[in-house]
């Protein structure tokens, strides 16, 4: 089996440690690494937009010594004359050693991966999930903050629609005494199953309406941009848009030893008089990423990631998904796979719940 990597938590603890490490250790001297993808190519398959995700992947593996293939607009290519993701999957995998994909539905990674010939890496998909800007996450916190553990991380704006705040949450979830402040509208709260899990971890969380209240108490802040893009209307994300908004007067409410991360792009929820604060890390975050990525090529490439299978639910007589945003919609190929969680059967592209 080949170790795609579609959900960070289909693989262990030890693993991203591992990735962590070996990404230091990039850091520290690059020029060691600077062949040892020479011969391989990526193939970036980018149906939505994207500057630092893409960027940092290409780069990552230009530095590594090895070649890149593939789309950042998926009108330049055969997707526009109706290919469907199967065939486009299908083809570009042949090209590659290793796939990386970005698409608007949830689900949408994992449903190439079942066709891909190479490992596929899940660039983000739809308001999913996010696996590469959580480990840029966990290593600018190892870089910055020296641990993975007993830190309280408030996370704040669209906590809904946010896919690096969702596969975040997972993550951290799975180091010891971390707790987590969650600050957003009443519409934008963290999805049902993000709770679950960080519950059956073991862990709390909290629920806000205002950042001033939690600033003091908070190790990290983990600011996020409205997802304008996932709004049914423009009414719904203009009345969310300029709810929450990072200044130099919060900063002043919080611990000196506070770091503020954003996955970026930034619209208005940070200030930019904040980026001249010691504590905004953001622009370093970015720069983490390419690090963290060439750690990730090298270790999906060199050393055969495992993942686990990657549809391991069942048919559940004629049931369909009933998120709208689900890959399995438009792709109407793919088996109807659910994981049963009790009285309730679980999509396993995107998570989507539904009662038995
Ligand atoms: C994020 C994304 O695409 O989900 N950006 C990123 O990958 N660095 C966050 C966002 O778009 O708001």
């Amino acid at each position: 089996m080949t170790g795609h990597v579609i959900d960070l938590n289909d693989v262990t603890v030890s693993q991203w440690n591992a990735i962590l490490k070996l990404a230091h250790d990039i850091k520290e001297a690059p020029m060691v690494y600077a062949g040892a993808c020479r011969g391989k190519i990526m193939g970036t398959l980018f149906y939505e937009p994207s500057t630092r995700t893409q960027m940092s992947f290409q780069t990552a593996m230009l530095r590594l010594g090895g070649g890149i293939i593939g789309f950042d607009n998926p009108s330049t290519s055969s997707v526009s004359k109706g290919e469907n993701l199967k065939d486009t999957t299908k083809i570009v995998s042949g090209y590659s050693d290793i796939l990386v994909m970005r698409h608007p539905l949830e689900g949408a990674s994992k449903a190439a991966a079942l066709t891909a010939d190479c490992p596929v890496i899940n660039a983000g998909d739809g308001g999913h999930l996010h696996p590469t800007q959580t480990l840029t996450d966990l290593l600018t916190l190892r870089e910055e903050k020296g641990r993975l553990e007993g830190l309280t991380v408030g996370f704040c704006g669209d906590l809904k629609n946010g896919r690096t705040v969702h596969s975040l949450l997972k993550a951290l979830s799975c180091y010891p005494d971390n707790k987590f402040i969650l600050v957003s509208t009443d519409e934008l709260r963290v999805p049902g199953y993000i709770k679950d899990y960080i519950s059956a971890s073991g862990k709390t969380y909290e629920e806000y309406s205002s950042l001033e209240e939690v600033m003091p108490k908070l190790d990290v802040l983990y600011m996020t941009r409205i997802q304008q893009e996932r709004f049914a209307s423009r009414e719904e994300y203009e009345a969310q848009k300029n709810v929450f908004r990072l200044d130099a007067k919060k900063m002043k409410l919080a611990s000196k030893d506070l770091i503020v991360l954003h996955p970026l792009p930034r619209v208005d929820e940070i200030a930019v008089e904040v980026d001249d604060d010691p504590r905004a890390l953001y622009f370093k975050q970015a720069n983490y990423g390419m690090y963290v990525r060439m750690a990730l090529i090298l270790s999906v490439l060199n050393y055969k990631l495992e993942s686990q299978p990657l549809l391991r639910g069942e048919i559940i007589n004629d049931a369909t998904c009933t998120n709208p945003k689900c890959i399995c919609h438009t792709e109407k190929y793919l088996p109807h796979s659910f994981r049963r969680a009790g009285d309730v059967i679980v999509c396993e592209y995107c998570d989507g719940r539904q009662l038995l």
